[in-house]
C-alpha cells in the first residue's frame, strides 16, 4: 500500500474522504476534511452523521448529492471516554476492512484525527500505518484470482500541516515498514508445512535478510553435530527434512554495544512425533514456526528501519515427525550445554530445540538481553485465550517492562510466575531435565518456561514469551483468518527502546 503525505487536497486525485465520529457526537466542524466539503455538502453531512451509529469500527459510505464524484466514509470511534490505544488500533483496521468490502482502493485521512490521550501524534501516525497494513493483509497466494480481482487498499493520503510534513511522513513510513514485515511473518506462518520446510524457511530468511540489510547464516546438520546440538538433531531424527539453524545479524550500532538476541521456535510442522497429535489439534501446526517467522521478520524490519542497535536472531528450524527413526519417549538427548534431556514426550519438542539455541547464543554472543518467542504450549491458550501472550522470566522488572512495550506495540502480553518453587517440576529421573512437567496437566506453560530457564541462567536478562495463544487472529481484531504475525511489532518496539 502506498502512503503519502499531502498538505492540500489539490495535491491528490483521490475523492474519498474519511471522517471520524465518536458515538453520540456530531462531526468535527473544524476538521480540515469537513471544512473542504462544507461549502457544498456541510449540511448534508451533518444530517447523515446525526443518524450514524458511531460504534467503534462502524464504517458507512456516504455519497454527496451536491458533489457526486466525492465519497465520504464515516468511521465510528466508539465512546469518547472509552477511546484508548487499543480501540484506535481496532478503528483503523475496521476502516481498511470496510474499504476493502466496499471496493474502495484509496482514501484521504486527516492526520489530525482524534487520538487517545496516551498516544502522541507521531506514535499515532506510526500505528495508523502499521494497522492499515495489517488489515490489508490476506493470504491469497494459493487461491485463484476472482474475476473482479482482489480488493486491497492501494493508497492512503494523509492530510498534514506543511510544517509537520517531514516528521509525520517519516513516522508513517516507519509504520508501513513494520506493517509490511508483519505481513512477511504472516506469509511465512500461513504457508503449509510441506511448502515451508526447514530448508525453505532458511532460504526465505536469506531473501528477507538480503533486501533489508541484515546478514543471514545457515547452519546445517553436519555442523550442528560438531557443535553437539543433540537437542535439535534429536527432534529432527524422525523427519526426512534436514534441520537448519538460522542465524541473522544486524549491526546498527558500534561493535562494542552488546546485541539484543531474539530466539524463535521454528518447528515447521509439529505432528507431535511418536506422541502423534489427534487430527483436530494437528491442523494448525504448520504455524508452529511462528516464533522463527516473527524473529526473522523483526530482525529484518529493524535493519530496514536502520535502528541504531545490534541485533541477533537465532532460529532452530526443524520438522517434528513420526517414523521408524524418530526420537522416542524415554530417550536421553545430550544437549549442547552438556545437560541431558529426558524425553517424557516427543510432542514437547519446541523447548528441546530452543535449549540448544540458548546454549549456542551463550557460547557465541555476549547479549545485553535474550528474548525467545515460541508457540510452546496448548496450556498457554487455555490460560490466556487469544488476546495475550504469556511472559516468563525470573526478573519481575523485566516482565513489567515487556508487558508495557507489548502494550505500546499492540502485541498484548501478561506475566506468569517463574518461581523457584516450580523448578522441581523439570528435574529428571534418569536425565538432568525432563521435557514436560512431572504432573502432565498442571502449569504447562510455566513448566515449559522453567525448562528453558535451565539453559538461560547465565544471561543477565532473559525472558520467554509463549505465543501459542496469539499465533492466529481472532474475531473482533479485524484481521484476516490465519497467522497473526504476533511478536514482530513487540520485537521492533523492544529494539527501539534500546536503540541509541
Ligand atoms: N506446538 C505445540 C503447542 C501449541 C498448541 C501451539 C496449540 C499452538 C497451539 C507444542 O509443541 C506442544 O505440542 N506442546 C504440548 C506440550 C505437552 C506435551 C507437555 C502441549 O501443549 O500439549
Ligand atoms: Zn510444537
Ligand atoms: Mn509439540
Amino acid at each position: 500500500m502506498k502512503h503519502q503525505a499531502i498538505t492540500s487536497l489539490e495535491e491528490t486525485t483521490i475523492l474519498t474522504y474519511i471522517l471520524t465520529i465518536f458515538k453520540g457526537e456530531s462531526v468535527d466542524e473544524k476538521g480540515s476534511l469537513f471544512t473542504a466539503l462544507s461549502a457544498e455538502s456541510g449540511e448534508y453531512i451533518k444530517k447523515v452523521v446525526s443518524s450514524f451509529d458511531g460504534t467503534l469500527g462502524k464504517v458507512e459510505k456516504v455519497t454527496l448529492p451536491a458533489q457526486e464524484e466525492k465519497i465520504v466514509l464515516l468511521l465510528g470511534l466508539g465512546e469518547r471516554e472509552k477511546y484508548t490505544a487499543r480501540k484506535y488500533n481496532v478503528a483503523i483496521r475496521a476502516l481498511i476492512k470496510g474499504m476493502r468490502s466496499l471496493h474502495i482502493t484509496s482514501a484521504v485521512i486527516d492526520s489530525a484525527l482524534p487520538l487517545p490521550i496516551e498516544v502522541e501524534r507521531h506514535e499515532g501516525m506510526r500505528s495508523f500505518a502499521i494497522n492499515a497494513e495489517m488489515a490489508n493483509y490476506e493470504f491469497v497466494k494459493y487461491k485463484e484470482t476472482p474475476q473482479e480481482g482482489w480488493f486491497f487498499v492501494e493508497e492512503l493520503s494523509y492530510l498534514v500541516d506543511a510544517s509537520q510534513k517531514e516528521k509525520i511522513l517519516n513516522e508513517i513510513e516507519q509504520g508501513a515498514i513494520i506493517g509490511v514485515y508483519t505481513s512477511h511473518a504472516r506469509d511465512l506462518s500461513n504457508t503449509p508445512g510441506g511448502d515451508m520446510t526447514p530448508s525453505i524457511l532458511a532460504e526465505e530468511a536469506k531473501k528477507l535478510a538480503q533486501d533489508s540489510g541484515a546478514t543471514c547464516d545457515i547452519i546445517g546438520e553436519e555442523e550442528m553435530a560438531k557443535l553437539g546440538m543433540g537437542g535439535i538433531l534429536g527432534v529432527s531424527k524422525g523427519s526426512v527434512e534436514d534441520a537448519r539453524l538460522i542465524v541473522l545479524e544486524y549491526h546498527g550500532a558500534d561493535e562494542k554495544e552488546k546485541p539484543l538476541v531474539f530466539l524463535g521456535k521454528g518447528i515447521t510442522f509439529d505432528s507431535g512425533g511418536l506422541d502423534l497429535k489427534i487430527s483436530g489439534s494437528m491442523l494448525e501446526m504448520h504455524m508452529d514456526m511462528t516464533g522463527a517467522g516473527s524473529v526473522i521478520s523483526a530482525v529484518c524490519a529493524i535493519a530496514k528501519l536502520g535502528l541504531k542497535v545490534n541485533i541477533v536472531g537465532v532460529c532452530p528450524a526443524v520438522e517434528n515427525m513420526p517414523s521408524g527413526q524418530s526420537y522416542r519417549p524415554g530417550d536421553l538427548l545430550k544437549s549442547m550445554s552438556g545437560k541431558t534431556i529426558e524425553v517424557l514426550t516427543p510432542d514437547a519438542e519446541g523447548r528441546i530445540v530452543l535449549a540448544d539455541a540458548l546454549t549456542y547464543t551463550e557460547k557465541r554472543y555476549d547479549p545485553a538481553l535474550v528474548v525467545d518467542l515460541a508457540t510452546l504450549t496448548g496450556a498457554c491458550v487455555v490460560a490466556l485465550g487469544t488476546t495475550a501472550s504469556a511472559v516468563l522470566t525470573p526478573d519481575d522488572a523485566f516482565a513489567q517492562e515487556i508487558c508495557a512495550i507489548g502494550e505500546r506495540a499492540g502485541d498484548y502480553m501478561w506475566p506468569l510466575p517463574l518461581w523457584e518453587e516450580y523448578e522441581s517440576e523439570v528435574k529428571g529421573t534418569f536425565g538432568d531435565v525432563i521435557n514436560a512437567g512431572s504432573q502432565k496437566r498442571s502449569a504447562g506453560t510455566i513448566n515449559a518456561g522453567m525448562f528453558l530457564y535451565q539453559f538461560a541462567k547465565s544471561f543477565k536478562k532473559w525472558a520467554h514469551i509463549d505465543i501459542a495463544s496469539t499465533m492466529t487472529t481472532s474475531d473482533g481484531q479485524f484481521l484476516s483468518k490465519g497467522a497473526s504475525g504476533t511478536g514482530v511489532r513487540f520485537l521492533v518496539e523492544l529494539a527501539r527502546s534500546r536503540a541509541l
